[in-house]
């Protein structure tokens, strides 16, 4: 059996802020971000949460699918900023739209988690296990970032996006995924840090810390050669891809790697410039805006490429 995506939708954070209102906050100016980044405004949630947003994008989805919710046998969400520790972000999900037969869990990659959580669908559906599926990555890294911090307020945005998959007869998936947990402390986000009634300490959150160059040649590095190699182990050419889907993290990385895989920018569609880095949803926003332009025609052959803090990284070929 083989993966394929039936149906996609996003949702982004409800408030849209722009680059001069973070002057007013950080010493930073609209100049230096959109020459740095691409980026000129993002979507930032305020009291709907990360649930809201992932439950939005799962119903588009389903929807899209032609998918009643009821016929999902598995969720799998992937963030790095769920609401809760327990209950999973998934479950929540799976509550708010009625899935009553999925069994339904969370997967942390950070900003490769949807590139992680398709390749795990994948092998459940490729072994039978279950049939129907719906990949969902979402984010609200604006609750982890240190508004007082210029090097990473300016980067980030909150939102979801949801893929119905299937295990169908005909098609093509193939994915490759990897870390590194040595070079894990040039992007970290601390969670609850230790404290108990022995250490005395009350269990404090942390911010996200980056190293924004590592980061950046980290990207630059792994991620075209982890497309290159996915594609020769397929025996697939590169004139064949129709589209390569990058996480959105900075438009000059994206432009880099188009360059080191010899392809045309305009192959890489973009819209960072919108929304910026929504770390495990940058993905299946482009996905779902590409999919309701119109872009898309059955049987385009797409690349999907993740990187993010772990380090991880992945890239996933596939059918339309
Ligand atoms: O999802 C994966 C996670 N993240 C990434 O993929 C990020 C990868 N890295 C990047 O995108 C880039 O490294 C950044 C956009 C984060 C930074 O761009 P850069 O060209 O690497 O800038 P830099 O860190 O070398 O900083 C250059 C200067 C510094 O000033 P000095 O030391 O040269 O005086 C910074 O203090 O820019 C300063 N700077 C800023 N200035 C205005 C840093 N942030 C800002 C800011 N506004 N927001």
């Amino acid at each position: 059996m083989i993966t394929k995506i039936i149906g996609t939708g996003s949702c982004a954070g409800s408030r849209r802020v722009t680059n001069q209102e973070l002057e007013q906050l950080v010493e930073t100016s609209d100049e230096w971000i959109h020459s740095r980044t691409g980026i000129s405004t993002r979507y930032l949630a305020q009291e709907e949460g990360s649930c809201a947003m992932a439950a939005e994008a799962a119903k588009k989805a389903c929807a899209q699918a032609g998918v009643s919710p009821k016929e999902l046998d598995l969720i799998l969400l992937a963030t790095s900023t769920p609401e809760n520790c327990f209950p999973s972000e998934a479950c929540q999900v799976q509550g708010r739209i009625g899935a009553d037969h999925a069994v339904a869990f969370d997967i942390s990659a950070a900003c490769s988690g949807f590139i992680f959580a398709l390749h795990t669908v994948h092998s459940f559906l490729v072994s039978g296990t279950y049939r129907t599926a719906l990949v969902i990555g979402v984010d609200e890294l604006s609750k982890a970032v240190d508004w007082s911090d210029r090097r990473t307020c300016v980067l980030f945005g909150d939102g979801a996006g949801a893929c119905v998959v299937r295990a169908e007869k005909e098609g093509r998936f193939c994915s490759t995924i990897g870390s590194d947990g040595s070079r894990g402390d040039i992007l970290t986000c601390q969670a609850r840090s230790g404290g108990n009634f022995l250490t005395g300490k009350r269990p404090e959150l942390g911010f996200i810390a980056m190293d924004g160059q590592e980061v950046f040649k980290f990207a630059v590095k792994k991620v075209p050669a982890c497309i290159e190699e996915m594609l020769e182990k397929e025996g697939e050419k590169k004139e064949n891809i129709r589209f390569y889907l990058l996480h959105q993290a900075n438009e000059r990385i994206i432009e880099t790697v188009a360059k080191r895989l010899g392809e045309p920018v305009e192959k890489f569609p973009m819209n960072i410039g919108q929304y910026g880095n929504t770390s495990a949803a940058s993905i299946p926003i482009l996905f779902d805006e590409l999919n309701q332009e119109g872009k898309l025609k059955r049987g385009d052959k797409l690349v999907l490429a993740g990187f993010g803090a772990g380090l991880t990284w992945g890239s996933i070929l596939l059918e339309w």
